[in-house]
């Protein structure tokens, strides 16, 4: 349940399951860092709560909130205004409340984007990049990238149908099934994970064979538990270099932060906590 903390201001993140997210830990670090009066927390909502919960939230002073697994479609409908690129992805994950209107984004594409950035130094317009699967989370890579001008998208997908819907005719995307990607692999510069395969519990599992891939090839999952899947183990033995989904995780509550409050955080912080509650060395 829902305490909405007294009278002080407060942010949320709303889904369920919600026990496990470590939204509250990442985002309250930094409010108290930044010295904010605001406090941050869990609210399990269940579908049929959503409209309610809403209105206690713009009720109740929350100043901004979260959206997770299953509601992120689905909140659009109760919002005043939404950002273009979140009405592009078709998924909302941060919402912020200003004198009682609520207005949508999405941080995913651009958290999972900086770290690309961050980790892929090359220009990418003559990037060739393969996502693999084509659910939310590869919907918000997929739009993202081309929006900031990547040009050679190929998403493979176990069920190639729903990639062709993705992309919607897309002249810079094709899709491709699992096997044609796994055929040709040497084609990729970047290969991005963004199906549950590899993920806890199952960690032994790979969205596909990279036995024949080229160590000059750059990996992402955007799994970060665990910090290291087989996809990303494989690779680095064979030479890749590969990130996790840590970074995708930090930078898109760092947006979140930063478009309620205005100021940027410090995402190292974020980081150093992800990475430790996850058994992680840093
Ligand atoms: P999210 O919204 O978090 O991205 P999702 O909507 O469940 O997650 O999408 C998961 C993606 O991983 C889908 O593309 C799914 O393939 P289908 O479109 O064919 O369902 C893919 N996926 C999930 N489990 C899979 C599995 N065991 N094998 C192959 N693909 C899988």
């Amino acid at each position: 349940m829902h305490s909405f903390k007294g009278n002080r201001p407060y942010y949320a993140v709303i889904g369920d399951p919600i026990a496990h997210s470590m939204s509250p830990e990442i985002h309250n670090a930094c409010l108290e860092h930044h010295h904010m009066d605001a406090v941050y927390e869990a609210i399990r909502v269940r579908s049929d709560e959503l409209p309610n919960m809403i209105e206690e939230l713009r009720e109740t002073g929350c100043k901004g909130f979260n959206v997770t697994i299953p509601h992120k479609v689905k909140i659009m409908e109760h919002l005043d205004e939404i950002d273009p690129l979140a009405n592009e992805i078709g998924a909302v994950n941060t919402v912020v409340i200003e004198n009682g209107r609520l207005k949508g984004y999405n941080t995913d594409g651009l958290g999972f984007f900086k770290g690309l950035r961050a980790f892929y130094k090359r220009d990418l317009k003559a990037t060739s990049i393969l996502i693999l699967g084509a659910g939310g989370a590869s919907r918000a890579i997929v739009k993202t990238l081309i929006k900031q001008g990547v040009r050679n998208v190929t998403i493979a997908n176990r069920t190639v149908e729903k990639a062709h819907g993705l992309l919607n005719g897309s002249r810079y995307g094709q899709a491709i099934t699992i096997s044609a990607a796994e055929h040709n692999l040497e084609s990729f510069d970047i290969i991005i994970n963004t199906t549950p395969i590899g993920m806890y519990p199952n960690t032994d599992e790979i969205p596909l064979s990279i036995r024949t891939i080229d160590s000059g090839t750059a990996l992402i999952d955007i799994i970060y538990n665990p910090l290291m899947t087989e996809f990303l183990k494989q690779g680095r033995r064979i030479g890749c270099t590969v990130q996790n989904g840590v970074p995708m995780f930090v930078h898109q509550a760092a947006l979140a932060f930063e478009l309620w409050t205005g100021q940027e955080p410090d995402s190292k912080i974020m980081e150093d906590i992800v990475i430790k509650k996850l058994g992680g060395k840093k």
